[in-house]
């Protein structure tokens, strides 16, 4: 593992979404969408963070993102805090950290033309002055993210649902992002379009030494670009560890379901088969002990009323919230209590 300062540092995250009922609109309840994740993003670094609708993914970007105020916890970009910088202060985290979501349709201005797109990221920081440096600006855009030169005068509706996306892109990076956070980005592409975005995502890294934040609920496609991935459950980490390991030696009974899913090229990756039942839990009213309790094949008494924490299993970085050992063949068996 390198080391140095991580880019990007979360540290226990988290966000609960008030309910309001009633004629007051009181605070009801919460929704704990995000309840306590952490973990760190290296420069020029893929982490994914993956796992069912609804787990919480999008509110732990759009935290990071200061798109919505987390409830608790910190995040630094370079060490410095960034969760509590006041409104007025976010332009440097609005240039370094941006993000590509899944439909660019709804983020891409319908009534400006793609030159005009770019454009605004650039005048808005102050990066392109004049029309020439902007033109050319705008033209090396179009070249990252390999468009025509040519199409900077039409309009996204002119687009296929892949070009959007590749301008979307080129919007990310005009203002010389560090990190993007890619949320679903290529969720709603066709199989082959799919490929050819997350192949430029990854040139693109090389190139430029870009971090990026991978939210995905396909396992499959993570598996082609990420360095590491961590896997959300009803608001927490359930395990992370770097790619490799995970596709081929993972822990967690729901990462395993999870890849139950993803078909295997490696023979010789470990696979126990485990299809989920249930829906999952609300997180209004999350399960006590370990949230996936209910719908774990392996559950026992412990795990109804003791909060698995992540803790390290297998090779260094990796770690995992559950309280099943593993034995040598792969199989299962529960840790006696501590
Ligand atoms: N503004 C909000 N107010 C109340 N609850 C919210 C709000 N935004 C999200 N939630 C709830 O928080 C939980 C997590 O939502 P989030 O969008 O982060 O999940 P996700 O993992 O991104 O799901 P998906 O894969 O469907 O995009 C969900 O139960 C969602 O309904
Ligand atoms: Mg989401």
């Amino acid at each position: 593992m390198s080391g140095g300062q991580p880019l990007l540092e979360v540290d226990g995250l988290k966000k609960h979404f008030p309910i309001r009922s009633g004629v007051l609109g009181g605070v009801s309840a919460h929704v704990y969408a995000v309840d306590g994740v952490s973990f760190d993003i290296r420069r020029g670094e893929t982490l994914s963070l993956v796992g069912e609708s609804g787990c919480g993914k999008s509110t732990v970007g759009k935290s990071i993102l200061r798109l919505i105020e987390p409830t608790a916890g910190e995040v630094r970009l370079d060490g410095q805090r960034i969760d509590n910088l006041p409104a007025g202060q976010l332009r440097p985290l609005r240039r370094r950290v941006q993000v590509v979501f899944q439909d660019p349709f709804s983020s891409l201005n319908p009534r400006m033309r793609v030159r005009d797109i770019l454009a605004e990221p650039l005048r808005n920081f102050g990066l392109a002055t004049g029309h020439g440096e902007t033109e050319d600006r705008v033209a090396s855009l179009m070249d990252k993210v390999r468009l025509p030169r040519d199409a900077i005068g039409r309009f996204p509706h002119e687009f296929s649902g892949g070009q959007r996306q590749r301008i979307g892109i080129a919007r990310a990076l005009a203002p010389g992002a560090d990190l993007i956070i890619c949320d679903e980005a290529v969720s709603a592409l066709d199989v082959s379009v799919k490929a050819q975005i997350v192949n430029l995502l990854s040139d693109l890294q090389d190139e430029l030494g870009l971090a990026l934040l991978f939210i995905s609920h396909d396992l499959a496609i993570v598996e082609h670009l990420t360095h590491r991935v961590a896997v959300m459950y009803l608001g927490k980490i359930v395990e992370l560890a770097e790619r490799s390991t995970l596709f081929a030696r993972s822990h967690h009974p729901y990462t395993r379901a999870l890849l139950s899913a993803v078909p295997v090229p490696d023979p010789e990756a470990q696979r126990q088969r485990i299809i989920l039942t249930g829906d999952v839990p609300s997180p209004i009213n999350p399960p006590s002990g370990c949230r996936f309790h209910t719908r774990c094949p392996f559950v026992f008494d412990r795990c109804r009323v003791e909060e698995p924490l992540l803790r390290p299993v297998g090779k260094a970085g990796h770690i995992s919230a559950c309280h099943l050992e593993h034995a040598p063949g792969g199989e299962v068996v529960p840790q006696p209590n501590a």
